[in-house]
């Protein structure tokens, strides 16, 4: 049986006015309206064997985690984190949670804030990568890349191991341009998808192997951890001392365990409004609406009107974003750059 690990820890700031510290982007309804991207995280896992899945999420979140797992009508434990250390502890405490109650399961490791459109394909992948984690091997979902984008991991595509698996034959976390540019041109990269499947026990070797501090404050932070209802929570100062990384860097750039399978299913991790224009059935025009919009002479613009009536009239490409307390207007091509924005309101203070 395949247990099912939901990391929803981000706190997702490029879609700014929308995500905020107490709502980030995985707790929104992006694309799969009426399901925030956390309920459609879960919901695309129907009719896959599975066990209860584990939600790790911060404590600050806790409450609308809860209410959006209730809405679903999925049981699903909730593991929370005092502070954020990336994705290699978060990851590490729920494979020590699964071990401590079940036999070495096989852990879908799935990040709560992306975009699948075709759940048929996903299914399929799973299935592919089953076999092969089961054999102890770490699995990533690997994306046919589009552009030279510097926010994803790069994997190089090996021999063909098992009924559709390759071997990682590299991995980079995060290039640079020039590097993300060669290997687009080589034709034999990937992206990596940030979904992963593996035994509790193999990630848990290879964390041990590569970052042995690591796995020891997250051992330390879920020994002492307490039950109320809901909630699992862990010691927080057990947790704090622990170092900060990301799977990706500690583990999947490293294990020479590593296998691909590919995912062709419309993915996105949807990092911009840019994005989500782009993943979002459009009119005619090009124009996205959400909500009470009223758009004239207007074409490949992305309008979300939250709390109010929006009307454009004579625009192009823009990105036009209303909320009770915020408004968002920018051009769709500098929409990656919203953290200027982020940035400059947080020394406003
Ligand atoms: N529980 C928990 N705790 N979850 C976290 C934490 C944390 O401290 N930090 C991040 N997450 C969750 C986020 O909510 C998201 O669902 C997922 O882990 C990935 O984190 P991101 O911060 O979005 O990672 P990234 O986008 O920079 O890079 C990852 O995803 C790319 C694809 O979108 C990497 O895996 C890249 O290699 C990959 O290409
Ligand atoms: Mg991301």
């Amino acid at each position: 049986k395949i247990t099912p690990i939901i990391i929803a820890g981000g706190s997702g700031t490029r879609l700014w006015p929308l995500s905020r510290q107490l709502r980030p982007k995985q707790f929104l309804s992006l694309g799969q309206e009426p399901s925030s991207m956390l309920q459609a995280t879960i919901a695309r896992l129907q009719g896959i064997r599975t066990g209860q899945p584990w939600v790790i999420c911060n404590e600050a979140h806790r409450f609308i985690a809860a209410e959006q797992l209730r809405q679903l009508g999925v049981q699903a434990g909730i593991l929370l984190e005092p502070v954020g250390r990336n994705t290699a502890p978060a990851i590490a405490l729920a494979a020590l949670q699964a071990l401590a109650g079940d036999d070495d399961p096989v852990l879908l490791v799935l990040a709560a804030d992306h975009l699948i459109q075709d759940t048929a394909a996903f299914q399929q992948s799973v299935q592919v990568a089953l076999p092969l984690a089961q054999a102890g091997k770490l699995i990533t979902f690997g994306i046919v890349p589009t552009a030279p984008e510097t926010g994803y991991g790069y994997i190089q595509q090996g021999a063909a191991v098992g009924q559709g698996g390759y071997v990682v034959q590299g991995f980079v976390e995060k290039p640079d341009t020039s590097t993300a540019q060669a290997y687009i041109a080589s034709g034999s990269y990937l992206w990596n998808s940030g979904m992963f499947m593996f035994r509790a026990s193999r990630y848990l070797e290879e964390l041990e192997r590569f970052r042995p501090d690591i796995l020891l404050a997250c051992r330390r932070a879920l020994q002492g951890r307490t039950q109320d209802v809901d909630f699992t929570r862990i010691d927080a100062d057990a947790f704090a001392a622990c170092p900060e990384d990301s799977i990706d860097y500690a583990v999947m750039e490293k294990t020479d365990a590593a296998v691909v399978v590919p995912l062709d299913a419309g993915w996105s991790d949807v990092g911009s409004w840019s994005a989500l224009w782009q993943v979002t059935q459009k009119d005619t025009a090009g124009n996205v609406f959400k909500g009470d919009v009223v758009g004239q002479c207007t074409c490949n613009t992305y309008v979300h009107a939250n709390s109010r009536l929006v009307a454009t009239l004579g625009v192009e490409d823009l990105v036009v974003v209303e909320t009770a307390d915020a408004v968002l207007v920018a051009h769709k091509d500098k929409v990656q750059d919203i953290k200027l924005v982020v940035d400059a309101l947080k020394t406003q203070g």
